[in-house]
């Protein structure tokens, strides 16, 4: 395989060409989501799918979401589909939504991490969407950041954190909604939200009725849902209440990522990432991970967080920010 890291430029059409003979060949290729970049395999082919969890050093007990392009193409994946799920696919997909549903005996129980159900989504970026078309395979991908640390959202930041163990990386740009797919599961006796995302809670309870917020402690671990993943190398905490940028003890070097745009200059940060200047929860999701990314890179003794209010996509910041100020264990 190609093993160079490179970065192509996903508009020209050899560019999909090459990327999807890679990922037919067995190889790994980075490309853009309308969420975060993923790293793509073969769904089928568990040698592939053996080398992302290995590029990644991902546990092998977190099972993959496999992209599709086409409803049709989760014939050869999926076991019978519930009424709520085609429902669901047909107001959400192609776009940011992830469905869990039973799988197929020839998907292979790595992707699955040996579950009886397989996550599949159909994005709606165009290039994802000609790459899984060209390689003519549904394509597993976790999002193409090393286990642990923040999603990439974009191609550099993938060479970043991935260089050489990626064959080659296809450029789309930056990532237009910045946080992981919603994660929805029809299979229980209620509907379930296991990871929010930009396709929120109250939008999904409109097509299926109410819907439960899976707790930790009541379902199986899902590393995504692990206490500290999408962190930072720098420990990160979230500013509450009244404690709102007044907490930092004198001497220390901070940064700080705030929601809207600060009413005064604050002196006590050494740098400070706006989110949304005018306080758009869909603008402050897309700068999220890049944001926390040029903080990160600054060496600082601590980042802080302002918390944003919890409704519609304001869930899915705090979720990655709680995750993120999780202290190691
Ligand atoms: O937006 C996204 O979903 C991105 C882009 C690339 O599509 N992908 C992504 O993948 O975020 P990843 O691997 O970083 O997160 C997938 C999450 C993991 O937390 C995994 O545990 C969960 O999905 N997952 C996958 N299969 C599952 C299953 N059968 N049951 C429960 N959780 C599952
Ligand atoms: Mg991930």
């Amino acid at each position: 395989m190609i093993r160079t890291g490179r970065i192509i430029p996903a508009a020209r059409k050899e560019s999909i060409t090459l990327a999807a003979e890679v990922i037919r060949k067995g190889g790994l290729v980075a490309f853009p989501t309308e969420t975060v970049y993923g790293l793509g395999c073969d769904a089928l082919n568990p040698e592939a799918v053996a080398r992302v969890f290995e590029a990644k050093q991902r546990p092998s007990f977190d099972p993959l979401i496999v992209h599709v392009a086409e409803k049709a193409a989760l014939d050869g994946l999926t076991q019978t589909i519930s009424l709520s799920d085609h429902r669901l696919m047909e107001r959400f997909w192609p776009g940011p939504l992830t469905l869990l549903l039973p799988k197929r005996a020839r998907v292979p129980d790595l992707v699955t991490a040996g579950l009886p159900t397989i996550a599949v989504r159909m994005p709606s970026h165009p290039v994802a969407q000609e790459l899984i078309r060209e390689a003519a395979v549904p394509i597993a991908a976790p999002s193409a950041n090393p286990f642990g640390y923040v999603s990439p959202t974009c191609a550099q930041h993938v060479a970043d954190g991935l260089g050489e163990r990626v064959d080659l990386i296809l450029d789309g740009g930056p990532c237009q909604l910045g946080v992981e797919s919603t994660i929805a599961s029809m299979i229980g006796s209620r509907p379930e939200l296991l990871r929010p995302g930009s396709i929120t809670l109250e939008e999904i309870s409109k097509v299926v009725g109410p819907v439960v917020r899976a707790r930790e402690s009541l379902t199986m671990a899902v590393p995504g849902r692990l206490a500290r993943h999408y962190a930072t190398h720098t420990p990160l905490t979230i500013l509450t209440g009244h404690t709102v940028r007044s907490v930092r003890p004198l001497g220390e070097r901070a940064g700080l990522l705030a929601m809207t745009a600060p009413r005064h200059g604050d002196q006590r940060y050494c740098a400070i990432e706006v989110l949304s200047p005018s306080g758009d929860l869909r603008e402050a999701a897309q700068h999220l991970f890049a944001a926390l990314r040029r903080l990160d890179a600054q060496g600082f003794d601590r980042l802080y967080a302002e918390p944003c209010d919890e409704r519609g996509l304001g869930m899915a910041i705090m979720d990655r920010l709680r995750r993120c100020a999780e202290p190691l264990t």
